[in-house]
C-alpha cells in the first residue's frame, strides 16, 4: 500500500472519530418546517371584494416617494386570485406548515366586527382548506402590520378601542377558522412596528412624537392585547378547539465586541432592549419589564431632562395576566450585530432601543441586498441559547428566518445562508438542548419589502410582477429546500436537475 493511501485511511478514520463528536445532521422526527408570507405584501386585491383600505394602502398611495421603487402592494404576488396555484407551489415544496397572515381589513372594512366582510371571510376559508386538503398546516398570523386605516386615524394602537377591536377582530377569527386552524400567532414583530416611524407619524400627537416614548405605549399596549387574546382563547376555545397560540419576536443577535467584560455587558444591554423588552414580561419566570432597561431608560430620561418621556409600567395583576401568555416562543431572526461599548450611548433623538448606537456591522460579514443583512450563521445558535438561558429552555417556533439578493433563479447565496442557518440550528438542538420545534423560511414568494418595494427578493419563488398572470418560477433555493425537508438533512452537493452547481469556497458566497 502506498503511503499516500495509508495516509487516507488513517485520515478517514481520524474523521470518522470525529464525527462521532459532530452534531447528529438529522433533524428531529418532530421538527417542522414552513415558509412565511403577508397578507400586505402577497395578496393584492387591495380594493376588491369590500376589502377596507390599510395603513400600508395609504401610505403607498398618499406618499410613494417613502417606498424605495415608488411601488405599491395593489397587486403584488396577487395570492388573492391565486389560492389554488400557491398552495400547489406549497404542496411542490413539500412543506409541513405555511405561515400566512390574515388581513384584518379585509375580514373588518372598518376594523370592527359590526362591520363583517363575506367575501373576506370566505377568502381565508378557501385558502386554509385548500392547505388542509393538501396536508399542510395552515399557521395564521393575525397581524402583521396591516392596520385598518381607520382605526390608525383614531389614534392606531395608542387607543385604547384598537385594543378592544383586536379582541373582538381575534375572537370572530376563533370562531370563524379555529375549527381548522390549530396554530395562531397574535403579532409578527411588534418591535418592528411599534419603532417604525411612520406609524409613529401618523397615530400620534406630535408632542408624544417629539419624546421618542410612543414606541414604548404601543409596545405596551401589544403586550397586554396580546395576554387579552391569549386569555380569551384559554376561556372560550381551548377546550374545544385544541389549538397553540403564540407571539412572535423579531431578534438580531447581538455579539459582545472584543473589550472584554464591558463588551459583554453592552451587548447584553442590547439584547434586552432589542428582545428581552417584550418577551420578558411573557417568558420570564418573574414577569415584568427586564429591570435593566427601566433603569437604562430612567437614566437616558433624566439625562435629556424630558419632563413627557414616560415609559409605561405594569400594575401587578397585569404582570400575571401576561406572565406565561403563549404556547410557544416565536422568533423572527436574520442577522447578527456586534457590540462596542466605547461607542455606547444612547441617542437624546431617537428612541432608546435596538441598541443602535452602540452595535453595528462587521466589515468583514457578508452582505445580502438588503443593507442591514449580514450573512452570521452562528449568530442564530447563540441567540438560541441566550433564550434558553434567559427564558427557561421555551419551546422556540422560527418563525422567518432568510435571505435577499436580487432575484436570480440561481441563488446559491440563499441556499448557502439557509444551509448554514440550519446547521447551526441542528447545533443548538443537538449539543446545546435548545427546544427549537420548527423553522421557517422568510419568503414563500418573492414579494412587496415594505419600504424596500421589489428592489430586495427573499422568496424562495420568483414572481414575474410585469406579468399579468404574476408567474411563479421555482428559484434553485426552494428544490434545495424541498430535498432538506424531505431527506431531513442539510446535503450541501444536492444539485437538482436545471441548474448551475454551487461552488461553495472561501467567501462561501456560492458564485465563486
Ligand atoms: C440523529 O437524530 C435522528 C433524529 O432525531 C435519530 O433518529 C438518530 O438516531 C440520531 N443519530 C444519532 C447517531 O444519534
Ligand atoms: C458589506 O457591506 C459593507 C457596507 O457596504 C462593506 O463595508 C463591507 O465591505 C461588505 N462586506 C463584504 C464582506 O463585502
Ligand atoms: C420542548 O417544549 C415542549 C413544549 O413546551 C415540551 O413538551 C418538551 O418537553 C420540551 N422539550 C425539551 C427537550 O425541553
Amino acid at each position: 500500500m502506498k503511503t499516500k493511501n495509508k495516509l487516507t485511511i488513517i485520515y478517514i478514520l481520524l474523521m470518522s472519530t470525529c464525527t462521532s463528536s459532530q452534531t447528529n445532521q438529522t433533524f428531529p422526527n418532530s421538527f417542522k418546517f414552513g415558509v412565511a408570507s403577508s397578507a400586505y405584501q402577497v395578496e393584492g386585491g387591495w380594493n376588491l371584494g369590500g376589502k377596507g383600505e390599510s395603513i400600508w394602502d395609504r401610505l403607498t398611495h398618499s406618499k410613494p416617494k417613502k417606498i424605495k421603487d415608488r411601488s405599491n402592494a395593489d397587486i403584488s404576488c396577487d395570492s388573492y386570485h391565486k389560492v389554488l396555484e400557491d398552495v400547489q407551489l406549497l404542496k411542490d415544496l413539500d412543506v409541513d406548515f405555511y405561515k400566512f397572515s390574515i388581513s384584518w381589513p379585509r375580514i373588518l372594512p372598518t376594523g370592527h366586527v359590526n362591520n363583517i366582510n363575506s367575501d373576506g371571510i370566505r377568502y381565508y376559508n378557501e385558502l386554509i382548506d385548500e392547505l388542509i386538503a393538501n396536508g399542510i398546516r395552515p399557521v395564521a398570523t393575525m397581524f402583521h402590520w396591516d392596520l385598518p386605516q381607520l382605526l390608525q386615524e383614531k389614534g392606531g394602537w395608542l387607543n385604547e378601542k384598537a385594543v378592544l377591536a383586536f379582541e373582538e377582530y381575534a375572537n370572530l377569527l376563533f370562531s370563524m377558522y379555529g375549527n381548522r386552524v390549530r396554530d395562531w400567532i397574535t403579532f409578527d414583530d411588534p418591535g418592528r412596528f411599534c419603532f417604525d416611524p411612520y406609524y409613529q407619524q401618523t397615530s400620534f400627537a406630535d408632542g408624544l412624537k417629539e419624546d421618542g416614548n410612543v414606541g414604548y405605549l404601543c409596545a405596551h399596549a401589544i403586550l397586554k392585547s396580546h395576554a387579552t387574546v391569549y386569555r380569551l382563547y384559554n376561556f372560550n376555545y381551548r377546550e374545544r378547539q385544541h389549538g397553540r397560540i403564540g407571539i412572535s419576536f423579531g431578534s438580531t443577535w447581538m455579539e459582545p465586541g472584543v473589550r472584554g467584560e464591558s463588551d459583554d455587558d453592552i451587548s447584553e444591554l442590547a439584547m434586552q432592549l432589542e428582545l428581552g423588552w417584550f418577551a420578558h414580561p411573557i417568558f420570564s419566570r418573574i414577569g415584568d419589564y427586564p429591570k435593566m432597561v427601566s433603569d437604562q431608560i430612567d437614566y437616558f430620561t433624566r439625562q435629556i431632562q424630558t419632563s413627557s418621556f414616560i415609559i409605561p409600567e405594569f400594575e401587578s395583576a397585569d404582570v400575571e395576566f401576561l406572565r406565561g401568555s403563549s404556547d410557544f416562543f416565536g422568533l423572527t431572526h436574520y442577522t447578527t450585530k456586534i457590540c462596542d461599548s466605547s461607542q455606547s450611548k444612547f441617542s437624546a433623538e431617537g428612541t432608546p432601543l435596538f441598541g443602535m448606537d452602540f452595535c453595528g456591522q462587521n466589515e468583514q460579514w457578508e452582505n445580502g441586498t438588503s443593507p442591514w443583512l449580514q450573512v452570521v450563521p452562528w449568530g442564530i445558535r447563540k441567540l438560541l441559547n441566550w433564550i434558553k438561558k434567559e427564558y427557561d429552555n421555551p419551546e422556540v417556533f422560527i418563525t422567518a428566518n432568510g435571505f435577499s439578493d436580487d432575484g436570480s433563479d440561481n441563488d446559491c447565496r440563499r441556499v448557502h445562508y439557509i444551509n448554514s442557518y440550519l446547521e447551526h440550528i441542528l447545533a443548538a438542538i443537538y449539543k446545546d438542548n435548545c427546544n427549537v420545534s420548527a423553522y421557517t423560511v422568510w419568503s414563500f414568494l418573492d414579494s412587496f419589502q415594505w419600504y424596500q418595494g421589489y428592489t430586495e427578493k427573499f422568496g424562495l419563488y420568483n414572481v414575474d410582477f410585469n406579468a399579468l398572470e404574476r408567474t411563479r418560477t421555482a428559484k434553485l433555493s426552494s428544490m434545495v429546500y424541498t430535498n432538506i425537508i424531505k431527506q431531513r438533512k442539510i446535503d450541501w452537493d444536492y444539485s437538482p436537475e436545471g441548474y448551475k452547481m454551487c461552488k461553495w469556497g472561501l467567501s462561501t458566497n456560492g458564485t465563486a
